[in-house]
């Protein structure tokens, strides 16, 4: 089974051919330029390179405001999350309908072209509370959400390039994740995604489904996260120790997303299961509390708000999952959909307890966190 990107076109390729480049990088030097944050920068490559396929742009004002409406685009195909970009008014108001703008990382490097056809505002607060659940500045995607520049653009986007990814090796774009599934001979493919080491919970969920699918993605997401959460290259160390301890290596590529983190919970959650469709993924993990913060979210209405959607549509499948723990009874990790221990039987782990115990200093147990993952977050903490 071949998936189709999201929306049932081709999977999007924004990026110019190395023989147009040399004229684009030209006509930049006449634009106006726009130096874009670490988040917009993540959009735009996952835009260049079709993980956010059917998407080939920034979103106009008419498609933000169907998706924090409906959770559709205006074409009806479900997109659950704002993709925007945003300037000053100074620089918003000098440019004419149609100018094209330069994008440029902070370093001064232009990555792109962004044709201006829609200038607008959006109300953040009840953008906030429609896509977050809440208003509240204490929230880490509200307070981007609010602490964004004034005006959004909207507009095609012409890519020359992409500053070097991070973790190169594991740097792969859909294309390169469909063409490793197909070698391998994967019909489906279950993606898995963190932003946390894999804990004991999260290996359970991860094994469960291999049991029911041909491969397994490890998927963890290395864009912008909250500072208290695990740096990213601490992460992937932590990846790679599991894997080869206790992965079979033939059924999983561990691959990384350059996305940034919205802690949006259930939204989020549709948005994430996208993207790994694009990614060639025919089956996404959806745990407890999936891209939640704080106690915004109830503990599965991140699996429930899948219901709202038309499974053909959205044609990735979640698996949902319970709270997993371990059982002391019966020397496993389990649910409660497995187990008939009592209360006092069951390890609840999470990474914020695993997170607390490593900043006081303590070896989370084996119950949490495998020996080997538990090293290389001590010995991180020691730096
Ligand atoms: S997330 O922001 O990427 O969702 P995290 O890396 O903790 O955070 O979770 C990855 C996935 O594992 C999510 O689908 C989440 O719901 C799930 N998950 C995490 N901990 C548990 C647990 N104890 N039981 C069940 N699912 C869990």
């Amino acid at each position: 089974m071949r998936m189709t990107p999201h929306g049932g076109g081709e999977l999007v390729d924004l990026r110019c051919t190395d023989t147009e480049r040399p004229a684009l990088l030209e006509r930049a030097r006449g634009l106006k330029r726009l130096t874009l944050d670490a988040r917009e920068l993540s959009d735009l490559e996952l835009l260049a390179v079709g993980g956010l396929s059917p998407l080939r742009g920034f979103m106009t004002e008419g498609e933000c405001k169907t998706v924090v409406d409906d959770m559709h685009l205006p074409g009806g195909v479900p997109w659950t999350l704002p993709v925007t970009v945003s300037v000053e008014r100074e620089l918003a108001d000098s440019l004419a309908e149609g100018e094209e703008l330069a994008l440029a990382t902070e370093a001064g490097e232009v990555v792109g072209l962004l044709e201006v056809q829609d200038r607008y505002t959006s109300d953040r607060r009840e953008e906030a509370r429609k896509v977050y659940k809440t208003d509240d500045k204490a929230h880490p995607g509200v307070a981007a959400l609010y602490g964004a520049r004034e005006v959004r653009l909207g507009g095609p986007l012409r890519v020359i390039s992409l500053p070097p990814g991070e973790f190169p090796k594991y740097h792969l774009e859909p294309r390169q994740t469909r063409a490793e599934f197909e070698r391998r001979g994967w019909e489906t493919v279950v993606a898995f995604q963190t932003r946390n080491p894999i804990h004991r919970a999260h290996e359970y969920l991860t094994k469960c489904a291999l049991e029911i699918t041909d491969g397994l993605l490890i998927h963890p997401l290395v864009g912008e996260t909250k500072s208290d959460d695990i740096p990213a290259d601490v992460r992937m160390r932590c990846y790679e120790a599991l894997i080869d301890a206790y992965y079979p290596k033939a059924r999983v590529v561990l691959s990384v997303l350059p996305a940034a983190m919205r802690y949006a919970g259930p939204r989020e959650a549709i948005f994430h299961a996208i993207m790994r469709r694009n990614y060639g993924c025919s089956h996404f993990i959806v745990g407890r509390d999936h891209a939640g913060v704080g106690d915004y979210y109830g503990t599965y209405d991140a699996q429930k708000i899948f219901d709202e959607f038309d499974p053909a549509k959205l044609g990735i499948v979640p698996l949902k999952f319970e709270h997993s723990f371990f059982c002391k009874k019966s020397g496993g990790m389990a649910t409660s959909k497995t187990t008939n221990s009592a209360l006092e039987d069951r390890v609840f782990l999470s990474g914020t307890k695993v997170r607390e115990m490593l900043q006081r200093g303590e070896l989370p147990p084996e119950e949490f966190t495998r020996a080997e993952v538990a090293k290389i977050l001590i010995e991180a903490m020691d730096h």
